[in-house]
């Protein structure tokens, strides 16, 4: 980490000819299970990894706002009493986005001071790893602080969810900005969308000689468009057409009615949400009670939910959930909102190589681009380095 801070530092200062008032960073996310429950108000168990954005900051004496990046040739520049989501474009929309969607929590643009900012990330992009969220997240905190906001981090996360809805244009949920701003060293956050009320629960992966491998299938993915937008279309219908607010409120218990009242198509999206908040309360309880080599088999009947039921795998990420079941991992399942993306396995420490190796030939026997395989770490979220 400390080597991604200096970058950012030296690199604010090539662009701005100053040194930054302070760093801050905020860390991408996997899914250990609950997906597409969080637009469905229900439960999600995801954890903030070891990978970060980081972002520095310089306070300016004027209303402008600058942002300049790693990954973007141009320094974006704009007064803050101008910012409105249809003037923002590109990447810049993620911190752009930030700054006006605190503007509508309450910080007076007219009045906070324009800033400079500068980012950089370890984040892989398109990975299904939130590197969006990363970047809202740790724009938030800087901002919350400098411009001495106080907002609370569950604030916070609506922030970034609103910058991404209505900057971005992706319709996502609360999900991935909770994992980044809430996340604790070796802890998954649990997280009632609802309510917003969260507990952390320990992990202990590596207590127990496991291992997260993250399997990149280099398949990218956009929720702007496309499949995303639709699922959660689907599950607003059937969500209206069984008289309830949200799915969160169907069980298990009324599936056979859902059945009864529903298409097929629409069933089976609602019967994903449905067995998947409670697969997301099983295995909390699996952690509490038994420990991490406990959850495997939710792990698994989560992602055949999601590619028989949901919808939402690839060709590429079956192959990588297969090949690490069968050869010794714990459990495994595509993370994120799918259709690409990447696929995470619970393994043994000792057999990280062996599934790696297989993974890699199983991939080329496909004729599949080769994946990128690595572990993660369940890390501390956004904060001020
Ligand atoms: C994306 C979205 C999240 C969530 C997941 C699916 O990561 O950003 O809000 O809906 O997909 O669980």
């Amino acid at each position: 980490m400390s080597d991604i801070r200096d970058e950012v530092a030296a690199g604010f200062e090539e662009i701005y000819g100053s040194s930054p008032l302070g760093v801050w960073s905020a860390p991408g996310r996997v899914n250990l299970i609950g997906e597409h429950t969080d637009y469905n108000q229900g439960f999600v168990l995801p954890f903030a990894i070891n990978r970060r954005t980081v972002v520095a900051l310089g306070a300016r004496d004027d209303g402008i706002v600058r942002v300049a990046s790693a990954f973007a040739d141009e320094v974006a520049e704009i007064a803050l009493a101008d910012l409105t989501p249809d003037r923002l474009r590109d990447w810049s929309a993620y911190p752009l986005g930030v700054a006006w969607a605190l503007g509508q929590f309450g910080a007076d643009l007219g009045a906070v001071p324009g800033v400079d900012l500068y980012i950089e990330s370890t984040v892989p992009v398109g990975a299904g790893l939130s590197s969006s969220a990363a970047i809202e997240s740790a724009v938030a905190v800087a901002l919350d602080e400098v411009w001495r906001l106080g907002l609370p981090r569950e604030t916070l996360a609506r922030v970034g969810q609103l910058a991404e809805n209505k900057a971005v244009g992706a319709p996502t949920g609360i999900m991935d900005q909770s994992a980044s701003l809430l996340g604790r060293h070796d802890h998954a956050v649990f997280l009632d969308c609802r309510s917003l009320e969260s507990e952390l629960v320990e992990l202990g992966f590596a207590a127990a000689g496991l291992e997260l491998l993250v399997i990149d299938t280099g398949v990218s993915h956009d929720h702007a468009t496309g499949g995303y937008a639709a699922r959660r279309a689907s599950c607003e219908k059937g969500a209206a057409l069984l008289g309830v607010p949200a799915l969160r409120d169907v069980t298990v218990d009324d599936l056979p009615r859902a059945r009864a009242v529903l298409d097929d198509e629409t069933f089976r999206r609602v019967r994903h949400i449905v067995t998947e908040n409670q697969r997301v309360l099983d295995t909390v309880r699996a952690l509490r009670t038994d420990g991490p080599l406990a959850i495997g088999e939710y792990l698994d009947a989560s992602h055949v939910s999601m590619r028989d039921d949901f919808e939402i795998s690839v060709p590429e990420l079956d192959l990588a959930v297969e090949t690490a079941q069968a050869n010794g991992a714990i459990g495994a399942r595509m993370t994120g909102g799918g259709f690409g993306g990447a696929a995470i396995a619970l393994v043994p420490s000792e057999g990280i190589s062996r599934i790696q190796v297989a993974i890699d030939g199983a991939f080329a026997e496909h004729g599949f681009g080769q994946p990128t395989t690595f572990t993660v770490t369940a890390s501390d979220g956004a904060g001020r380095d």
